[in-house]
């Protein structure tokens, strides 16, 4: 069972969350091209070669998805921008379509009593902007200061809160390194230099963001627990060098300005010069911490050129993903946050959830309890930090509607609400059923 809202200290937030390319329909209202789309169009990249052209069709329907959303008994919605629907190039001549569209929504939250929690990137770079090489030119952090100064001076007074990047280890590791996401590049300097360049992306946003004087501005980073496979010092050494990468490359430059010694030991060389003078910006202070949170990693030693690590497949019960479910992780990092990071400052989790194979509709009814339980234990995870003296804040559920998932297509279900790709009917899960009657307001 879900823990009720009275469970959580008094102004604690419950949210749910989504992205623009993963539930819009891309295709819709002039927006410009993107890398994924580019990506998508190229065979074996994505599942079924799917795209995010039509998606959930959000960007028609985002009344009735509001309306789920406050229907939930929810607090906030965290949703994203998409740049290239905002920039069709990425600089220059903004698309009004697209502002407009921003514009209405984020007025569909207030109207609702839902407060925008807006992430600025989400992953779908303009194509003429990879054009120019993307996350792998220095140039760009301007052209995202640019993109974030024309969105906010237009939706900027009624955010509630602001994130320039969403998972900046996805935008430089796995697309840069892993080649699992666009632009599904396999290359350690490319890596290097888009693992800085989305930190300096993100300082000048922030520094952009407060010379207009906004305020509640945070960062949102991504964390798997690593744990080693064994008790060998080799194992440990694998486990310490994926969570160098992983989990403390970002919140060690972003609060604290450094990079992590076991990760610069395979990334120094291919940094981009005076990469050192930069510390500064990307530490330019925020708001909160945002963590998305949903697995373990099991890490043991391999051969070959840096890092020397292979993921174990392990033995705990999984999501569709393949991901092992640990809700301790959470607990653990909350904690580890505080103490080595964001040292007292609000913590949010902007992500937790899982995906779960299609159930049939049957009667107007979606049964997902394996969700109710996900959530339930990380919900419990996050009270056990909270008593042990974490400032966490808040929790927004990934994802509100189930939908693009990436490479994965759309196959891969992580919402609360079941969507019909062919009709896009939209049917709520017992999960979300279940948040509603836990975080009803009158008990
Ligand atoms: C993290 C990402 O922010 C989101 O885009 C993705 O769908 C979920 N995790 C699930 O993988």
């Amino acid at each position: 069972m879900l823990p009720a809202r009275a469970q959580f200290p008094e102004g604690f937030l419950f949210g749910t969350a989504t992205s623009a390319y993963q539930i819009e329909g891309h295709a819709f209202g002039g927006a410009g091209r993107t890398h994924w789309d580019d990506f998508a169009d190229t065979p074996g990249n994505v599942v079924r070669a799917e795209t995010g052209a039509r998606a959930c069709d959000h960007y028609h329907r985002w009344p009735e998805d509001l309306d789920l959303i406050a229907g939930a008994n929810l607090d906030a919605y965290r949703f994203s921008a998409s740049w290239a629907r905002v920039l069709p190039e990425g600089r220059g001549t903004p698309n009004p379509e697209g502002l407009d569209f921003y514009d209405r929504l984020v007025d569909g939250m207030v109207e609702r009593g839902l407060k925008p929690a807006l992430t600025l990137y989400h992953w779908e770079l303009p194509s003429a902007l990879a054009d120019l090489g993307g996350w792998r030119n220095r140039d760009i952090a301007g052209w995202f200061a640019d993109y974030t100064e024309v969105l906010m001076r237009r939706i900027g007074d009624r955010v509630w809160s602001a994130a320039p990047i969403n998972e900046p280890w996805c935008v430089g590791w796995l697309s840069h390194f892993m080649g699992i996401h666009a632009p599904g590049l396999r290359d350690i300097r490319a890596t290097a230099r888009a693992m800085h360049h989305v930190l300096l992306a993100h300082g000048r946003a922030i520094e952009v963001m407060r010379g207009l004087g906004h305020r509640n501005l945070g960062a949102v980073c991504n964390l798997e627990w690593a744990d080693p496979v064994d008790d060998s010092p080799e194992a440990a050494a694998a486990a310490a060098r994926y969570d160098a990468i992983y989990n403390r490359w970002f919140l060690g430059a972003i609060f604290r300005k450094e990079y992590p010694a076991l990760a610069l030991e395979g990334l120094e060389p291919h940094m981009p010069p005076g990469w050192q003078d930069d510390m500064d910006l990307i530490g330019t202070p925020v708001d909160w911490c945002g963590l998305n949170y949903y697995t373990r990693k099991n890490l043991a030693p391999a051969p070959g050129p840096w890092p020397q690590y292979a993921e174990i497949d392990g033995p705990l019960p999984k999501t569709q993903m393949g991901w092992e479910i640990y809700p301790e992780g959470l607990e653990k990092f909350l904690l580890r946050t505080q103490a080595e990071y964001s040292r007292g400052l609000p913590i949010y989790i902007t992500e937790n959830g899982m995906a779960s194979a299609e159930v049939p509709v049957v009667d107007g009814m979606v049964d997902d309890p394996e969700r109710i339980d996900y959530l339930s234990q990380h919900l419990a995870a996050v009270q056990r930090a909270i008593a042990q003296g974490a400032n966490v804040q808040g929790y927004f559920c990934w994802s509100m509607l189930d939908n693009y998932e990436w490479s994965l297509g759309y196959e891969k279900r992580f919402g609360l609400v079941h969507v019909d790709f062919d009709s896009l009917k939209r049917t709520p899960k017992s999960s979300y059923l279940a948040l509603a009657r836990a975080l009803a307001r009158n008990g």
